[in-house]
């Protein structure tokens, strides 16, 4: 078995309990590392091994979940999906993500990103409400309507974008790159009629017209997305509804019921113990 070499990394951690400090503090921890070893790891390590008392959030340890974002040699990472070894350096300084309260050491207050989030109403929305409370069957989209939201439906909610963007650190009622996003998502949906009701939201000082296309978010963003993009979309759309120039789009219809039940496949015998 091929055998790696284990280096000696300084983990230069900002630390910051609000009950006990009067002011954020770096602690410095050393950190064996070998190769592949992510920044989260280490953190780990440290937790085990050298302070219990480190406070940072983690759960799937493969970048789905978005609890993991930190600023790493200054700029904003998931912590679980960057190895150590990318920064070619024996020293490592972790921060929390910027344009967020601290809560503790590396763990941000999300509830005012998730309660923006959840104001444009991240669902599809309907005027048949009866379908929608009591569904019956589908709404179609094709491939070709799914290809041009596709991205954005792979957004993990890590709070990167918003730690990256100038506006949102100098605005704070700034909806923010990922809201806007998740709204123009939804709208351009093909199975959505919701506009009416998200574009209140956006359509404002702190909304979409205060972004200004720095695209920091986009460059950040550990899944790929480019949010900068569904903005200016986004606005687009605000203003062909303002005066009237989209189409006015009818939401895609129902697929209809499946006239019969699909055939049941028998398992094969090898996975079922004891079959006869
Ligand atoms: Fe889930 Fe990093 S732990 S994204």
């Amino acid at each position: 078995m091929e055998k790696h070499e284990t280096e000696l990394i300084t983990f230069k951690v900002q630390r910051y309990d609000p009950e006990k400090d009067n002011e954020p503090h770096f602690r410095e921890f050393t950190v064996p590392s070998s190769r592949g070893m992510t920044v989260l790891d280490g953190l780990i390590y440290i937790k085990e091994n050298l302070d219990s008392r480190l406070a940072f959030r983690t759960s799937c340890r493969m970048a789905i979940c978005g609890s993991c974002g930190m600023l790493i040699n200054n700029y904003p990472h998931l912590a679980c999906h960057t190895q150590i070894e990318e920064f070619r350096s024996n020293t490592l300084t972790i921060k929390p993500l910027p344009n967020l309260p601290i809560i503790k050491d590396l763990v941000v207050d999300l509830i005012p990103f998730f309660d923006t989030h959840k104001a444009i109403k991240p669902y599809i929305l309907r005027h048949d409400a009866e379908e929608m409370e009591n569904p019956t069957t589908e709404f179609a989209q094709s491939p070709q309507a799914l290809e041009t939201l596709l991205q954005f439906t792979y957004c993990v909610k890590c709070g990167i974008c918003i730690s990256a963007c100038p506006t949102s650190a100098s605005d704070k009622l700034f909806v923010g790159p990922q809201a806007l996003a998740q709204c123009y998502r939804y709208c351009a949906d093909t199975r959505d009629e919701g506009e009416q009701e998200r574009f209140p939201i956006v359509d404002t000082d702190h909304g979409v017209w205060h972004c200004h296309l720095a695209g920091a978010c986009s460059e950040a963003c550990p899944k790929g997305l480019d949010p900068a993009l569904a903005i200016q979309l986004l606005k687009r759309r605000v203003v062909s509804r303002a005066i009237r120039l989209g189409r006015k789009q009818q939401p895609s219809s129902k697929v209809p019921p499946p006239t019969q039940t699909k055939p049941k496949v028998p398992f094969p015998e090898f996975t079922v113990k004891g079959a006869k």
